[in-house]
């Protein structure tokens, strides 16, 4: 059992001129494994800066709070270690990693992670097996990571990252973004297979709601101008689904 735990976290961007612009205004929230929330937002209210900052992007500037992970700082860690300690991003734009090849990455991030090489026999069957899932071409497993990939294919590589990783906390910015409907049902599979293991936490970040209509969140939390302004359960989605969030905007910190 883990737990993720957000305290009053407050956050910056750096410009480039190395001024600071406030983004984050003292965001609350835990995540335990086998849970499913979802931050729902407008666009521009931080959801991505609060995703980034967990995962340790250096563009970002913690100015207060704290976020521990099973009591231990995330914040103190650099990148890899919170990628060892168990927690996976995966982001709104997945970058083109040339030169390397999905199956390299792969095996190189498990081995990183579990901190051995995964046995050769097993994991080639898993890989295969992850693709298979997530209806991708085997032929994927020698191209370079998300070159020249389609929308989609990235998303579905993310979320076989997710499956083969096995995080203990996984955040997922905007995966449903892009997607075609079938490609969002066929990640939305993905991510209610991990869901059911119960050993993952899940933090779904979203703009639409179209994305809980094929994966049920536990807690719905609504973000508006850097911080939570409303908390409840799936309902709160549906709500949101045909009010928007005009009652919301305006809110100001
Ligand atoms: N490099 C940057 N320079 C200036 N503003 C930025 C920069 N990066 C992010 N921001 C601003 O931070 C705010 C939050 O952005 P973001 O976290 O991406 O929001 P969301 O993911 O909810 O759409 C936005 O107003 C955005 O313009
Ligand atoms: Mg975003």
């Amino acid at each position: 059992m883990s737990t993720l735990e957000i305290r009053d976290l407050q956050v910056s961007v750096k410009l480039p001129e190395g001024e600071l612009k406030p983004i984050l205004a003292g965001v609350d929230l835990t995540v335990k494994s086998g849970e499913t929330h979802a931050i729902m937002g407008p666009n521009g209210s931080g959801k991505s800066t609060l995703a980034y900052s967990i995962a340790g992007h250096p563009k970002y500037e913690i100015t207060g709070g704290t976020v521990t992970l099973d009591g231990e700082n995330v914040l103190d860690m650099t990148v890899d270690e919170r990628a060892r300690a168990g927690l996976f991003l995966a982001m709104q734009y997945p970058v083109e990693v040339p030169g390397v090849s999905v199956a390299n990455f792969l095996r190189t991030a498990k081995t990183a992670i579990d901190g051995e090489a995964p046995k050769l026999r097993t994991w080639a069957g898993e890989l295969r097996g992850a693709m298979e899932k997530l209806q991708m071409d085997p032929a994927f497993a020698q191209r370079n990571v998300n070159e020249g990939f389609s929308g989609g294919e990235k998303k579905r590589h993310e979320i076989m990252q997710l499956e083969l990783l096995k995080p203990k906390m996984a955040i997922l910015d905007e995966t449903d973004s892009g997607l075609d409907i079938d490609a969002l049902r066929i990640v939305s599979e993905g991510v209610n297979r991990v869901r059911e293991t119960g050993e993952t936490g899940l933090l779904l970040i979203t703009h639409y709601t179209r994305i809980l209509r094929y994966i049920k969140p536990d807690f719905v939390h609504v973000f508006v101008a850097g911080k939570i302004v409303q908390e409840g359960g799936p309902e709160l989605a549906e709500q949101l689904e045909a009010e928007g969030y005009e009652r919301y905007v305006g809110t100001r910190v």
